[in-house]
């Protein structure tokens, strides 16, 4: 057994949809002011999943480069975070356990917290290596987000998985023990088992999302957390990346700090790039934009970085995070941007039809058209079961 000492990410690595819809689109269609998505809610596109892709295939797709860089031996947990699940019995991670060939000496688990699942997955998954520091967990965060069509929510969707090697002596980022915690029973967003979209009372929601702000923060200073000024940069859970600048100024107002708006573009702006153009991914939101961050930043070597994960219902954590010395050779920073531009663009009516698209319940045989072009498919559904391919 090592002696390590300190544990977090050690790999991370993203995929997203098929098809993208640009808000430009979205705009004509519906009328909008292109300033409302552009610049009042900082979105440029949102990812759409083709008809044979899902959490799995997205989830498998993230996680296929992590096992290729470092082997899957000492793999023995996966937890799959996710609030758009396939199965009501069985984990989604079981089919990307399958698909990426892992060892049967290992348990998979879905987790569930709307948004805040995949933090979760990822200080259990920190209790776990550091119980044995020879273990590694993969973590897989992938969420389809869905409104109903000609909604306001409509305009924050998205879909994307991020995939996260958690080990003890990382290669990316520490994390921190202090740990700032919020639980509320709010009816801000919820998604009931016989719906398909989800239903939101949107300002409640950004209303209780900067509540767990204040409330997480609170509890992790009173955890002996680092103070505002230590930090280099803020990963916020990211709805509408307008959202993290909301919440950053509602912490400083609430900590009694002035800030003007080039401070909080300081402390924010490197981390909206990739969510801007993939919209909501739920859970895998907040880890994208640690991504954007580690891929634009100047040296962060040894810089605290804080996280506020945020899920509807609501749970949220506070926490920090200290970049590795030599974590920048370990970046994906090219896959992430040839991930977000290989999309295709689709018009309006075609994204109405693949939100449409569903498959029927009556147990036959219904294979998918085959649309994606990325590792891993949906094939079909058969008897009730889902059939997944590798490309
Ligand atoms: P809306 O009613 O369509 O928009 O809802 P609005 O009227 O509130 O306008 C939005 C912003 O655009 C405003 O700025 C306007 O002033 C501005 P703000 O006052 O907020 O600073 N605006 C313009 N700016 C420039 N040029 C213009 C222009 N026109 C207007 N021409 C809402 C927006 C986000 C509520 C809606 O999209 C929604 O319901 N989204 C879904 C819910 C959501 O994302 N909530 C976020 C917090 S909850 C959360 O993060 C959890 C979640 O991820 C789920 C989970 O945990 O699983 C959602």
């Amino acid at each position: 057994m090592s002696n390590a000492a300190s544990f977090g990410i050690h790999d991370l690595s993203f995929a997203t949809t098929e098809y993208v819809l640009s808000h430009a689109a979205l705009a004509e269609y519906n009328g909008t002011e292109i300033g409302k998505y552009h610049i009042g809610i900082g979105q440029r596109s949102m990812s759409v999943c083709a008809a044979d892709e899902d959490i799995v295939t997205l989830g498998a797709a993230a996680a296929a480069p992590i096992i290729a860089r470092h082997g899957s031996e000492r793999i023995r947990t996966v937890v799959f975070a996710t609030e758009s699940s396939i199965d009501q019995a069985k984990s989604a991670g079981i089919y990307v356990h399958s698909l990426l060939g892992l060892q049967s000496a290992c348990r998979v688990v879905e987790l569930k917290q709307a948004c805040y699942g995949a933090t979760a997955a990822l200080q259990f998954a920190i209790g776990l290596v550091r119980r044995d520091p020879d273990q590694q967990v993969l973590v897989i965060a992938s969420d389809v987000s869905k409104y109903e069509l000609d909604s306001p929510g409509e305009a924050t969707q998205g879909a994307a998985a991020v995939a996260m090697l958690v080990s003890a002596d990382p290669a990316l980022v520490c994390i921190e023990n202090a740990s700032g915690l919020f639980t509320a029973d709010v009816m801000d967003f919820w998604r009931p088992n016989y719906r398909t979209t989800a239903l939101v009372d949107g300002q409640e929601s950004v209303e209780a999302y900067l509540q767990a702000v204040a409330g997480s923060w609170k509890d992790y200073g009173e955890q002996g957390g680092r103070t505002l000024d230590e930090f280099a940069a803020f990963c916020y859970h990211q709805p509408f990346t307008k959202m993290a600048y909301k919440a950053h100024r509602h912490l400083l107002d609430h900590a009694g700090h002035s800030a003007d708006q080039a401070d909080i573009e300081h402390a924010i702006g490197q981390t909206v790039a990739y969510n801007t153009s993939i919209g909501n991914s739920y859970t895998a939101s907040v880890y994208l934009a640690l991504a954007a961050l580690l891929d634009q930043a100047d040296d962060l070597t040894d810089r605290p970085i804080g996280f506020l994960s945020y899920g509807s219902g609501s749970v949220a954590e506070f926490f920090a995070g200290t970049a590795v010395p030599g974590y920048r050779e370990h970046l994906r920073t090219a896959a992430n941007l040839a991930a977000i531009a290989r999309r295709k663009p689709v018009d309006h009516a075609r994204y109405r039809e693949l939100h449409e698209w569903s498959f029927p319940a009556d147990g036959g045989d219904h294979p998918t058209p085959q649309q994606t072009t990325g590792p891993f498919r949906l094939a079909g559904v058969s008897g009730h079961k889902r059939i997944y391919q590798a490309r």
